[in-house]
């Protein structure tokens, strides 16, 4: 048996794997080194060319680093992929690795708050335009949205916070049609719910900080590239992955084929940032990692009956769960997701904001802070805290009403949750 045979609870664990070879250790090892002896004189021009496979420097190359980043790159059923040190910068090299100053990105107009504010602020005022299309928009308004300068199509696979499921099949469709490449933040899905490669997706990010780690205990981003896009018959869109390199090196393209888009954003885009993701940190994320199909089991399972529990409760006027019988995207849910729509369960209380806090203030096992896929049970009111700077309108654009909690449901007993999460409610004084 290969390792191309093994099933993804074995390659959570095993994939990218490495023995070190001075002690033997099966754990890969923290190489907690910043870089790497040169053999000479000229291993060490070779090292900066690029010319040799060997590494040079520990801002974006690490071994650590590249054993977790090939072991997410496996179970999404890509090629490569980079660490960076938040979901945040992973989004910001994503992007700025395709697009330059007067290009254009499409986006879902349903995105995690931090995500839409990067896009509006920091990206923007470096000069990339943005434009976003509904959720629920149907393919050809996504096609007719594309401009001749759209380096990606960009949207989240379940959104954050309201478990909006872009349909990955439809904007796999768009993306061929178009010949932009598809980038999904696959955070809340995890790769073992959801593999946006199988869909049409170029890239993949993901907020490692999430459920990947599980443990709440570092923060961390991922960008994986499906070796699915083909670069080379997108030169004018790319020219960067085309231009010869100094020293009259052959282009990205040419060097590296399919797998063009990772190799740029190594050695270019995150060289020259700098958004280093720490090897403790990878070291950390491999123990998660190596546990998420369990998790993400049980994660489903207890999102699942929490939403039931809360669903009928008179203080909850909506319980927000991709799938749930309600959820006008429940055919694209089932035929996305089969083993379930993650663990973010989202109340709409009836009693609005003064609702919210006396909610969250009464709870005791759950705890009150911003953060999601974390083994504890977390919740917020996001409209006074993720969304805080959004005036009322904007909000409510977004389907942020007064009384919304976001809630990522943990590990513990279901009952337990179930339990805290009911005495908060009845704490609402009608
Ligand atoms: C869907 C999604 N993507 C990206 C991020 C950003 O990740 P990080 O907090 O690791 O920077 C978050 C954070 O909550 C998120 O929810």
């Amino acid at each position: 048996m290969s390792a191309t045979d093994w099933g993804f609870a074995t390659r959570q664990i095993h994939a990218g794997a490495i023995v070190d070879a001075e002690a033997g250790a099966r754990i890969t090892p923290i190489y907690q080194s910043a870089g790497y002896v040169f053999d000479s004189f000229d291993d060490g021009a070779e090292r900066f060319a690029g010319r040799s496979a060997r590494r040079a420097y520990s801002r974006n190359d690490n071994p650590t680093n590249v054993v977790a980043a090939r072991r997410i790159a496996d179970l999404e059923g890509g090629v490569d992929g980079v660490l960076v040190a938040s979901g945040q910068a992973a989004i910001a090299a994503a992007l700025s690795a395709l697009a330059q100053s007067g290009d254009h990105i499409l986006t879902s107009d349903r995105l995690y708050e931090g995500t839409r504010e990067m896009v509006r602020g920091a990206l923007r005022r470096q000069g990339l335009r943005f434009s976003a299309v509904s959720i629920d928009a149907d393919e050809q308004a996504w096609v007719d949205a594309v401009l001749p300068e759209t380096r990606a199509i960009y949207a989240e696979s379940i959104a954050n916070p309201l478990g909006e499921i872009a349909d990955l099949a439809m904007l796999g469709r768009v993306s061929e049609r178009t010949g932009v490449p598809l980038v999904i933040d696959n955070t809340v899905a995890t790769p073992y719910l959801c593999r946006p490669f199988e869909h049409g997706a170029a890239v993949v990010i993901h907020s490692t900080s999430k459920w990947l780690s599980g443990h709440g205990s570092v923060i961390g981003g991922a960008i994986i590239d499906g070796g699915t896009f083909d670069w080379a018959a997108a030169a004018d869109r790319f020219p960067q992955l085309h231009e010869p390199r100094p020293h009259g090196a052959e282009s990205f393209a040419e060097r590296f084929g399919d797998a063009a888009y990772t190799a740029y954003l190594r050695s270019v885009t995150v060289l020259e940032h700098g958004p280093s993701f720490p090897p403790t940190s990878a070291f950390l994320l491999l123990h998660g990692i190596e546990t998420l199909s369990l998790r993400m089991e049980r994660h489903v399972e207890n999102a699942r009956a929490v939403a039931d529990a809360l669903a009928t409760h008179p203080a909850v006027a909506h319980v927000h769960y991709p799938g749930r019988p309600d959820d006008p995207r429940r055919a694209v849910v089932e035929r996305m997701l089969p083993d379930g729509a993650g663990s973010i369960v989202s109340v709409d209380l009836v009693g609005g904001r003064d609702a919210a806090r006396a909610f969250l203030d009464g709870l005791r096992l759950v705890s009150q802070m911003t953060h999601i896929g974390d083994v504890r049970t977390l919740a917020i009111h996001t409209g006074s805290t993720i969304h805080g700077k959004l005036d009322d309108a904007e909000r409510r654009a977004l389907g942020i009403t007064p009384g919304l909690v976001r809630i990522s449901i943990g590990l513990e007993r279901v009952d337990d949750i179930v339990a805290d999460l009911l005495q908060a409610l009845e704490g609402i004084r009608p």
